[in-house]
């Protein structure tokens, strides 16, 4: 008898653009005149009163009132190219993308009001010129973040970006402005102005307490990264994020009187006690910085950030399904390596977070 062969099932259709696929870019006009280009700033930047009368510059720096950003930096128009399909065993979803390019110039071609959370790590003002010899083909990674017009210079490179990542936003969206001490605080100006000052929710204060410090500088030891966070109006999303403690603590019960809270007794009068395993997450943040002999998620790009930390903003802002870009990410698009980068800065444990599923590399503009 002829042995009969096990039918097998026919490969799952990839939807959308395929390998090699070039997507036209959208019309653009010359000047800004799109519906959520910024409002009057009187109306706008608003400070509250006890800022006094602070010189500061109404409209953010770069800005022009006819052509916005647009005057400085023209608009780019670039097909995009799907140069790397990666399904991660789910054909089905609905691809995700990870673009490549300069940002400003992608983001001016996606829609407004699709993005319910963005976080950006972007150079830091830092001066420094970061290299990197990167995996076995010992190949130089490197980016500059040394910058011929000042600070000033820096903030207009910004803000131009910053204006495109608000429209971007759905109204109940926030953004995470990753930063430290060398820019933080002229940013947070700017931020003001382009967001409103009303719209700034937290400062979330990253406290890297295992970075190795060098004894010889007279200061103390700098252990903290800034992240900005502006919801794009008040209806933005936010979760409260109950964090394990490492050991459980004994509290006394607490109930509410006639709206006043008082320690809970049982019928003898004594007082009562909970245990709690958890607490609320406050905006200071002690997570460890990736060490070198991490196996798990570290790539060895300079400034990799920790994925408890994206975790952490994500679980804060975001629902399930929501869409969220990491914008200025040095996501390695190799093979193997792409797996693991995306990987990295995707943890687990967010489950909403589409990243996830399967991206779809793009690029901006010709491939070469
Ligand atoms: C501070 S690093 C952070 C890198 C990355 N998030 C990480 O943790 O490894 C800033 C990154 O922004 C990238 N970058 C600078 N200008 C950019 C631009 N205009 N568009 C997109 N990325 C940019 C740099 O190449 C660099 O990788």
């Amino acid at each position: 008898m002829a042995k009969r062969r096990k039918a097998r099932s026919p490969e799952p259709e990839v939807s959308g653009p395929v390998k090699g696929d070039f997507i036209a870019p959208p019309e653009a006009s010359e000047t800004d005149e799109r519906e959520d280009a910024l409002p009057r700033q009187e109306e706008f930047w608003r400070p509250p009163v006890r800022f006094g009368s602070v010189p500061v510059e109404k409209e953010p720096l770069g800005w022009d009132r006819r052509r916005g950003f647009r005057k400085l930096f023209p608009h780019v128009p670039l097909p995009f190219q799907v140069i790397e399909r990666v399904t991660f065993g789910h054909p089905e979803l609905e691809p995700n993308r990870l673009f490549w390019g300069d940002n400003l110039h992608v983001m001016r071609q996606l829609p407004s009001e699709s993005i319910d959370l963005i976080y950006i790590d972007p150079p830091f003002f830092s001066g420094r010129q970061y290299n990197v010899i990167f995996g076995d083909q010992n190949e130089l990674r490197s980016f500059s973040d040394i910058r011929e017009g000042g600070m000033p210079g820096y903030l207009i490179w910004l803000n131009a970006r910053l204006y495109e990542m608000k429209r971007l936003l759905k109204k109940t969206g926030s953004i995470c402005v990753h930063l430290d001490w060398h820019a933080v605080h002229y940013a947070r100006v700017e931020l003001d102005k382009i967001f409103g000052h009303g719209c700034f929710r937290n400062e979330v204060v990253w406290y890297y307490y295992n970075k190795m410090h060098d004894r010889r500088k007279r200061l103390l030891p700098r252990a903290h990264d800034a992240i900005l966070v502006f919801g794009k109006t008040s209806e933005a999303k936010y979760n409260q994020v109950e964090i394990p403690l490492e050991q459980p603590v004994k509290r006394l019960a607490r109930k509410k009187i006639g709206g006043r809270a008082v320690n809970a007794r049982d019928e003898d009068g004594n007082l009562l006690y909970i245990t709690k395993s958890s607490r609320a997450l406050d905006d200071v943040w002690r997570i460890s910085m990736l060490q070198p002999a991490d196996k798990t998620y570290r790539i060895g790009y300079p400034t990799e950030k920790p994925p408890r930390l994206l975790e952490w903003l994500i679980k804060t802002s975001a629902t399930k399904g929501t869409r969220s870009p990491i914008s200025f990410a040095a996501v390695v698009l190799r093979h193997s390596r792409l797996r693991r980068s995306l990987a990295a800065g995707s943890p687990a444990t967010s489950r909403g977070w589409r990243w996830r599923s399967r991206p779809t590399a793009w690029h901006a503009g010709q491939s070469s």
